[in-house]
């Protein structure tokens, strides 16, 4: 950064998830001043950066948290206008696409309304502050439900359930700002992605944790719903860049973000048992408990606008992806037994 450029300010809901980890060091290694947006809980909810938090007294601190919650329009101004944000990632949600149909009220109370909030308290803002603020809004593959692949960015919408119905909803409210008010507003549209980070109930993380688990007799089975589903999974780290690049250019636009495999979950197992040397048919049963009402078959992203657009290309394919996860895993359990068993010694 040149001596007179100043520090932009990233303003970040969903900070505490996976992909709000992965864009805050990103951010900050770009030199971003980097506030999040943390719902209060009775628990410790940040783990996923607690590594990257500096007492805020401190003069070089650079990231800061903020209570808050798409569901509270004022508490979002009030945070806007305390932080003057130079950019706003929306990654807040309740992501869960089973749960939502458990939830669905909430679900579009935070997924659709919320990015509603936050887009009508910016405007808001920006006609009061006259300061240009770009908006990333984190859209979903999901919002092509039913619609057979590959998709692109011109592919029809058919969500299937009440989580992706949500997020056409907030993608559309999107595009309204952007035309009604000349708001800078992109949509992300981003194929499943998956870390170390990735929350247990996911099916790569569910997978990788259990297999670890039974490598080391830890845990006996696995149960998983509708192992013939197809995803496009990349790795999460690589997909931050392509929500920053997106708020970089000259002009708003939305952009599909994937690596363009396409492997059934099913596959994902195979790959990840041949790494713990497992047997997976001995271990895995289907439990109908998690099946969805709706599901969606197969997903396969078309990502050649944004590579041609944004120079954007993943770095991480499917079977670097798996490893890095089962790797990541087998570690965690050797540790779980390895305190196990300390345990057993000690109440011997
Ligand atoms: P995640 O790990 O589930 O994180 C979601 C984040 O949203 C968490 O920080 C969570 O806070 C926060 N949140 C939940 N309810 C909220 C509320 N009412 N107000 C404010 N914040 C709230 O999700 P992710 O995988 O990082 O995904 C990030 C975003 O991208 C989400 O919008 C997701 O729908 C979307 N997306 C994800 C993928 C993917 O494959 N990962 C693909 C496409 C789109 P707590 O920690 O307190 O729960
Ligand atoms: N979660 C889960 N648990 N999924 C299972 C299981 C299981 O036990 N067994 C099979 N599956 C199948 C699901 O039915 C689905 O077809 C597929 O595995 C992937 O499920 P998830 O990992 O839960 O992800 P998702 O594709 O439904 O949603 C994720 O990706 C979306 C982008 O396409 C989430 O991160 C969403 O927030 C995101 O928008």
């Amino acid at each position: 950064m040149h001596g007179n450029e100043k520090t932009k300010k990233a303003l970040i809901s969903g900070i505490t998830g996976q992909d709000g980890s992965y864009l805050a060091e990103f951010l900050l290694a770009k030199n971003y001043e980097v506030h999040g947006i943390v719902r209060r809980a009775s628990t410790f909810n940040t783990e996923r950066i607690d590594n990257l938090y500096v007492d805020s007294h401190k003069e070089n601190a650079k990231f800061f948290l903020h209570y808050g919650d798409l569901s509270n329009s004022s508490n979002l101004r009030h945070i806007i206008d305390k932080v003057k944000p130079d950019e706003i990632y929306n990654l807040g949600a309740q992501s869960h696409v089973r749960v939502s149909f458990d939830q669905p009220e909430y679900t579009a109370d935070i997924v659709a309304t919320g990015t509603l909030r936050l887009l009508d308290t910016l405007h808001d803002y920006i006609v009061a502050s006259n300061k240009e603020v770009k908006i990333y809004q984190a859209g979903s593959s999901e919002m092509f439900g039913s619609t057979p692949p590959p998709q692109n960015e011109s592919t029809p919408f058919h969500p299937r359930s009440p989580y992706a119905v949500s997020k056409v909803a907030a993608h559309w409210y999107g595009i309204n700002y952007r035309e009604a008010y000349d708001m800078f507003v992109c949509n992300g549209i981003l194929f499943n992605h998956e870390s170390p980070r990735r929350g247990e109930t996911f099916v790569t993380k569910k997978i990788t944790r259990a297999l670890g688990r039974i490598k080391y007799g830890l845990q006996e089975n696995l149960y998983l719903g509708n192992i013939d589903a197809k995803r496009d999974w990349g790795f999460a780290g690589d997909y931050v860049e392509a929500m920053w690049l997106m708020l970089q250019q000259d002009k708003p636009d939305d952009y599909v973000v994937a690596t363009g495999e396409i492997h059934s979950v099913k596959e994902l197992l195979i790959e990840a048992a041949r790494i713990c040397e497992l047997d997976w048919e001995k271990y895995v049963k289907i439990d109908s408990r998690y099946y969805r009402p709706t599901e969606v078959d197969a997903l396969q992203g078309d990502a050649t606008k944004t590579k041609d657009a944004l120079g954007w290309t993943p770095k991480t394919d499917f079977k670097a992806l798996v490893k890095l996860m089962m790797e990541h895993d087998l570690e965690l359990a050797r540790k779980e037994a390895l305190l196990k068993e300390d345990a057993n010694e000690k109440n011997k």
